[in-house]
Parts: C-alpha cells; sequence; structure tokens
C-alpha cells in the first residue's frame, strides 16, 4: 500500500546468492598458500530488512547490517577487484530497521521550519519530487560512508573493554562517487534565511524500536554550516540511481562524518532558527565514559583515521618468497599522507607505497613487499597518518558504546 511518502512496501527477502563475478586482474597481491581448497561460494546470508544478496564472500552479516568483508577486495588470486569506489553490490549496509521500498514517481521531499522564508509547516511545506530536483544543478562528488562503530569489536579484542553495539571488525566502511544535488542549493530554493541555525532529515524508513522504547524514524540535526558546505543530497551512487538498501530515493552524503550524518530515504527536513534535536544527537553517537564530560561529550561529527589490509584475518600465506601486502587508510579531517606498516609487533616500521595522490575526498590505497622466512603465527599492522597531523595511536580512548575506534589494529596472518 502506497503510503503519502511514497513508501510502497516492507522490504522483499533477500533473493539467493549470484555467483559474484571477478573484476579483471589488476595487480599481483598476497598469494594464498598452498592448502585446502577454499570452501565453494556459500548462499548469500539473509539480513532480515536488506534487499540486495549479501554473498558470504562478500559480506560478514551483523544484526541488521551487513559488513564488507576487507578480502573481497581482492581476488583469490590476490589481484584487485574493487577500485577506488567500491560497486554497490558490495558495499556496506547500516540500517536501524529494514530497508523501506519508496516509489520514486510519488515520493516527495518536504521542507518546512522557522528558517525558510514564512516558516512553512509540516502541513504545508515546501515540496519538490525527484524529476525537480533532478532539474536542479548536479554535483558529483567522490565520499567515504563509515559508520560511527566501524572497528568497535576492537575495543573488546584489543584492548579487553567490551562494549555493547554491532561488533563491525574494518568493513563498515566505502567510498562511493554520488551524484545529487548540494543541499545548499535545496535550502535556497526552498527560501532558506540568515536566522536558520539546524537542518534535521527525517528517513522513511520504519520507527527504531528497542526494549520498549520507540524512538521514531532515524533522524539526526546537521549544523547549518556544515549543510551549507559540502553536503549532497545524492539521488545516484557510482552512475546509477541509488538502491532501495543505500537510501533511495535519495539521501544525504555527508563528506568526512560519521554515517549517521548521511541520512538515508530522506522524507523531510526540518529548517529551524533554534537548535535541534533527536535521540540521534542526544542519547546516542556521542561519547560517554570516565575519559569524557559527566554529561558525555559533543555529538560526534569528523572520523578518525585509520587502516586496513585487503586480507582476510587469518589469511595463510607461503613461507620463503615474496608478498605485496595491499591495503587502504583513510581520515574523516585530511588526506592521508603517509603509510607505515609492521610485522613484528610494532617493534619496526616501514613506509608502504602509496598508490593514489593524497585525496581529502576519499582514501589512500598502498601496497608494501614482506617476505616472511619462516612459518608461524604473525601480526600485521598498518598505521597512518593525515595531512593534519593526525596519526592512528596504540590504544583507543575508551568509550561506553564504542564509537570512532582509531587504533592501530593487529590483522593477524600465518605463514606456512
Ligand atoms: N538513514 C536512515 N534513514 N536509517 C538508518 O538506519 N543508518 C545510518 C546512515 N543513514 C541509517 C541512515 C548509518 S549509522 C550509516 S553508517 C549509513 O547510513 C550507512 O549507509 P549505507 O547503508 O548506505 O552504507
Amino acid at each position: 500500500m502506497a503510503t503519502a511518502a511514497g513508501v510502497l512496501a516492507a522490504p522483499v527477502p533477500a533473493v539467493p546468492a549470484l555467483t559474484p563475478g571477478r573484476a579483471a586482474a589488476a595487480e599481483e597481491g598476497a598469494t594464498p598458500a598452498p592448502g585446502p581448497a577454499p570452501a565453494p561460494a556459500a548462499a548469500s546470508s539473509s539480513v532480515p530488512g536488506i534487499v540486495k544478496p549479501l554473498p558470504a564472500e562478500w559480506f560478514v552479516p551483523r544484526g541488521t547490517n551487513a559488513e564488507t568483508r576487507w578480502d573481497a577486495f581482492r581476488d583469490a588470486d590476490g589481484d584487485a577487484v574493487v577500485g577506488r569506489h567500491v560497486p554497490v553490490e558490495r558495499f556496506f549496509v547500516r540500517n536501524h530497521t529494514s530497508t523501506p521500498l519508496i516509489d520514486p514517481d510519488t515520493w516527495r521531499l518536504r521542507l518546512f521550519g522557522s528558517g525558510l522564508r514564512g516558516g512553512p509547516t509540516a502541513e504545508h511545506p515546501v515540496e519538490f519530487g525527484l524529476e525537480e530536483l533532478r532539474e536542479l544543478p548536479s554535483t558529483r562528488i567522490s565520499a567515504l560512508i563509515e559508520c560511527a562503530g566501524n572497528g568497535r569489536s576492537y575495543y573488546a579484542g584489543q584492548q579487553g573493554q567490551p562494549v555493547p553495539g554491532t561488533p563491525w571488525t574494518l568493513g563498515g566502511v566505502g567510498s562511493a562517487s554520488w551524484r545529487g544535488v548540494r543541499l545548499a542549493e535545496v535550502l535556497r530554493a526552498a527560501g532558506l534565511t540568515g536566522a536558520a541555525v539546524d537542518v534535521l532529515p527525517v528517513g522513511l524508513d520504519p520507527d527504531y524500536v528497542v526494549g520498549g522504547t520507540n524512538y521514531g524514524p532515524v533522524r539526526r540535526p546537521l549544523p547549518i554550516a556544515k549543510a551549507l558546505d559540502d553536503v549532497l543530497l545524492a539521488y545516484e551512487m557510482n552512475g546509477e540511481p541509488l538502491t532501495p538498501d543505500h537510501g533511495a530515493p535519495a539521501r544525504l552524503v555527508v563528506p568526512g562524518w560519521v554515517g549517521i550524518a548521511s541520512i538515508k530515504w530522506v522524507g523531510s527536513l526540518e529548517v529551524a532558527d533554534r537548535p535541534l534535536y533527536s535521540p540521534w544527537n542526544t542519547d546516542f553517537y556521542r561519547m560517554f565514559g570516565p575519559d569524557y564530560p559527566p554529561g558525555g561529550g559533543e555529538p560526534l561529527t569528523t572520523q578518525v583515521v585509520k587502516s586496513a589490509f585487503e586480507l582476510a584475518a587469518g589469511a595463510r600465506l607461503a613461507a620463503g618468497r615474496r608478498h605485496r601486502l595491499h591495503g587502504r587508510s583513510w581520515s574523516g579531517a585530511a588526506a592521508v599522507r603517509r603509510v607505515e606498516v609492521s610485522a613484528d609487533g610494532g617493534r619496526t616500521w616501514r613506509r608502504a607505497d602509496l598508490r593514489d595522490e593524497p585525496r581529502a575526498d576519499g582514501w589512500t590505497r598502498w601496497g608494501i613487499d614482506w617476505r616472511p622466512e619462516r612459518p608461524g603465527r604473525y601480526e600485521l599492522r598498518a598505521r597512518a597518518t593525515d595531512r593534519r597531523g593526525n596519526t592512528q595511536p596504540e590504544r583507543a580512548v575508551f568509550n561506553r558504546e564504542g564509537y570512532l575506534f582509531g587504533a592501530v589494529v593487529a590483522h593477524p596472518v600465518t605463514v606456512v
């Protein structure tokens, strides 16, 4: 049944796995050691509420979410299959509830509030349909989306500090090319005034209900300065219309900030001449704990520096030969300009070769040779520094919800 907001239905169950295609080999990588043959492609993992197939060799299901596997960036021979942008089929999904199916023809974006000329109300908002948005000047940007909880499992795994919430390893991140209209353009077209302070995008997904509390639809206020700076109201991802799981027909893309800012399936934008609040900038996505103010820190904004190897945890590598290790590093604050790698528990570090000109709108890909002589268990570490001098520390400062784990991650491998 179509509602006024154009929401057609709850999501359809995930369809069975397609065998993922392999892109052309791009370069030599860390070749797996001889050993037991990899298990045949398993059926799609099923995550209630996610529409797209989730082949087990690309994703790890995590509650209502799906984490991209870092070994899905390379094929079985170690050749790159993901370039600067992650294909939509392999992009991680973070849903508080479930993906709504929204009819793009009847969908309307509704703007109202005291920060717009004439103060339109929620009952009589300024409206745009998708075609009207497409008629506004369009922009294409590259940007990462990364969950604030990405890396959360390492608070327990590396620091002995268990935290609740989705136990992401490092796959709650992806980079894509986004096309849409600058939020500034939409706000101005709707009659933005100089009095506006906050913008509140509201998602059309089902209400978020936990422990008997209904927090309402997913929504998080955005300060007007950021909204007017570089935020995009996107309707395309990697050159195609947005797919249901990633926010169709339109979502925000808020570069450099925690993923919760990039509200999917936007139905309305309240523009107010006073600060706005929702559970997503008061209860959630703030830092609480002994090293933070008693009432909690400021609402989270910029992402921290992180690095990941394009390898499975526990990958097996052959002794006595050279391996090319590949990875990526990124930061919400600035381009990553230096990456160092250690294979001896952090005692010695070598500079990795950067494969990208450091850029603020994405990750920096890198590679380094490693020749382990003796069989055994090793831990690989990568540590990145961005252009503002932010470097990954040995330990992340604990916070109760396990947000922003930016410490160096120990990546286990077995040399045989
Ligand atoms: N928007 C809505 N409406 N509902 C959500 O659950 N999740 C947020 C954000 N936008 C969410 C949302 C979070 S926490 C993240 S990390 C990103 O969407 C994930 O975007 P993706 O699923 O396209 O990767």
